[in-house]
Parts: C-alpha cells; sequence; structure tokens
C-alpha cells in the first residue's frame, strides 16, 4: 500500500503534510522532496497494477470527473484507468457531446460539475492558465491534464518515474528534449522537473520552435541534434504540434526529419546506453525513424505509458488525502 500511509505510522508528522497541495496544477513551485515523494507513492502502485487483481478501495464512494477540452488517447485512458483502481466512480465528459457545444462557459460548465460534488476534476484545455482558472471556482481537487503550451504535470512525473526506474536516478543524467519547444507544455513541465531533481537539460531545435524567453529556464540550447544530443543519457523527442501553429515553421517536414528526426545512426552522438522518450502521439518519419521507436533496447515508449496510470493513481492518493487535512 501507499508509501505516504506507511510513513504515516511512524512520523510524528500526519503524512498528509509531506504534500500540502489541495490541486497539481504544474510543476513549477513543487520541492524536489514532493515529487520524490510522489515517484515513490508511484512505484508502489506500479506493482498493484501488474498483479491480476488491480483494484483497491482507496477512493471508493469519491467521484472522478474528466473534463477534456482537447483529444488524447494516453492521458485520458490513464486517468480513467488510475481512477478506477483506486475504486472511484469515474465519469468520462464527452465535451463534445455535452452542453459546451451549445455555448456554455467553461466556468459555468465547472460550476455545473461542482454541484454534483465531485471529488477530482481531471481537466485538459487549450488555453494556457485554463485549468488554474477553473481550479478557483469549484471544490474538489483539480489535476491539470494539460493545459495550452504552459504545463502538463503528470506527463513530467511519469517521465521521471521512467528515467529513475531505468537509470536508478534522476540527479546527475543530462536530458535533451528535442522538436517543437515552442508548442510542448510537456517540454515545460519536464524542464522544470528535471532542474528540480537535479538533471542537467539540454533543448535541441531549430530557433523558430524555442520559446523566446528560454532563456529563463536556465538551460542549454542546442540548434543542431548531435551536438545536442552528444553525451546525453536521455534523449527526449517531441511532436511538431502543428494544430498549435499558424502558418509554417519549419521548411518541410521532409527537411525536419534529415535534420531533426532521430535516427539510430544520430542517436551514436549521444551516450552508449543512452535511451529515447517520447510523450506521444508519435509521428513516425517526422521526429522519430519508426525503428527506433520500436527498439525495445533503446526506447522507453511503451514504459512511459505503463507509468502514466501509476503516476496518476500516486496524484490522486496525495490529493485525497490533503482533501481529508484541508490543504489549500
Ligand atoms: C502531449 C500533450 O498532449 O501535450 N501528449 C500527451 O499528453 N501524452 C504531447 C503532444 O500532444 O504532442
Amino acid at each position: 500500500m501507499a508509501i505516504l500511509r506507511k510513513a504515516s505510522a511512524t512520523s510524528p508528522e500526519p503524512a498528509a503534510c509531506a504534500f500540502p497541495h489541495k490541486h497539481l496544477l504544474g510543476i513549477e513551485g513543487l520541492s524536489s522532496q514532493e515529487i520524490q515523494l510522489l515517484l515513490d507513492l508511484a512505484d508502489s502502485y506500479v506493482e498493484q497494477n501488474r498483479a491480476e487483481n488491480k483494484k483497491t478501495d482507496l477512493l471508493r464512494g469519491r467521484t472522478l470527473i474528466n473534463l477534456f477540452f482537447e483529444n488524447s488517447t494516453r492521458t485520458r485512458t490513464s486517468f480513467e484507468l488510475a481512477g478506477k483502481r483506486l475504486g472511484s466512480d469515474t465519469i468520462n465528459m464527452a465535451v463534445s457531446t455535452s452542453s459546451i457545444k451549445k455555448g456554455e462557459t467553461l466556468i459555468d460548465t465547472a460550476m455545473t460539475l461542482n454541484a454534483m460534488h465531485p471529488d477530482i476534476l481531471c481537466v485538459r484545455h487549450p488555453h494556457s492558465g485554463a485549468v488554474q482558472l477553473l481550479a478557483e471556482k469549484v471544490n474538489c481537487s483539480v489535476v491539470n491534464g494539460g493545459d495550452g503550451t504552459h504545463e502538463h504535470p503528470t506527463q513530467a512525473l511519469l517521465d521521471a518515474q521512467t528515467i529513475r526506474r531505468r537509470k536508478g536516478k534522476i540527479n546527475g543524467l543530462t536530458v535533451a528534449i528535442s522538436g517543437d519547444v515552442l508548442h510542448s507544455r510537456v517540454a515545460r513541465s519536464n524542464m522544470h522537473l528535471l532542474s528540480t531533481m537535479g538533471a542537467r537539460v539540454r533543448l535541441v531545435a531549430p530557433p523558430t520552435l524555442l520559446p523566446k524567453d528560454v532563456e529563463r529556464y536556465g538551460v542549454e540550447i542546442y540548434h543542431n541534434l548531435e551536438d545536442g544530443i552528444k553525451n546525453c543519457d536521455i534523449v527526449m523527442m517531441l511532436r511538431l504540434q502543428t494544430e498549435r501553429m499558424q502558418g509554417m515553421y519549419v521548411p518541410s517536414v521532409r527537411e525536419y526529419f534529415r535534420f531533426f528526426g532521430l535516427t539510430q545512426e544520430k542517436l551514436n552522438a549521444a551516450n552508449p546506453n543512452a535511451l529515447v522518450m517520447h510523450p506521444g502521439p508519435m509521428n513516425r518519419g517526422v521526429e522519430i525513424d519508426s525503428e527506433l521507436a520500436n527498439d525495445i533496447d533503446r526506447s522507453l515508449i511503451r514504459e512511459q505509458v505503463e507509468m502514466g496510470v501509476a503516476v496518476r493513481m500516486a496524484v490522486f492518493d496525495a490529493l485525497t488525502l490533503n482533501n481529508l487535512s484541508d490543504a489549500k
């Protein structure tokens, strides 16, 4: 069972104080101890998810609502599974068939759902800051499933858990994040998390795909893939998020793959035991070579998906404890 709960038996402080947050809206602002606590907790859930009986009743009687205003495969499904495996009643709001299509605002929708007394709302929205706004209006815990180009905290946590399980640590590793950083909430959350946990972070992208204020993140910048991944332990590839682009950011997809697509050959520039990650959805032949993505010796992509469920269970566990203790 959860490490948080085990800790409460021995420590003088209530274990819930170790994660004194009502919501999980971003990685920015979390301490290394808080991140480590969530990762430790997630490790215990990996075992539960691999067992024949995957269900416990930690969240029995509680209600979790998934409210996704953007498409999703992995994130929405894993929030749903995480809620169900912890015994909660889990509902997926289908935004495309909801009253949002009749012109109801985000806040009115949130207030309507709030009146049904959910315990956790998992929200994805195309606008940066929208999830925070919603969290200010409801009584329950809110988990950010990705807001615009801002943050995607559970993705960074699952990436960290995947790295930690494979490499045994995060501190001291060199991680290259390569691709469409400009539009990537995954990159932003990962930059915060990896830096907080003591990893060295490099961004690799053409100048058009980097944020203007990129210096503020205190990371190293490269415009050449082979240079950027040299001596790296982890190479994290990002999709070209064309749905967030107005106009062309790269001359052509073919040229992009030639210079920024990760292949086995280019990966030779990294450490011999470097591992490849991708949050999905992948565009094979654009940012990553198809064979490399399938290479189970080098690619962690499937493990990332597995860790997604465990990490989200850990987040629900930690937040639910805090609901009981009235955390802000
Ligand atoms: C990412 C997202 O939605 O931000 N996907 C995910 O959650 N696994 C990345 C992307 O869409 O490219």
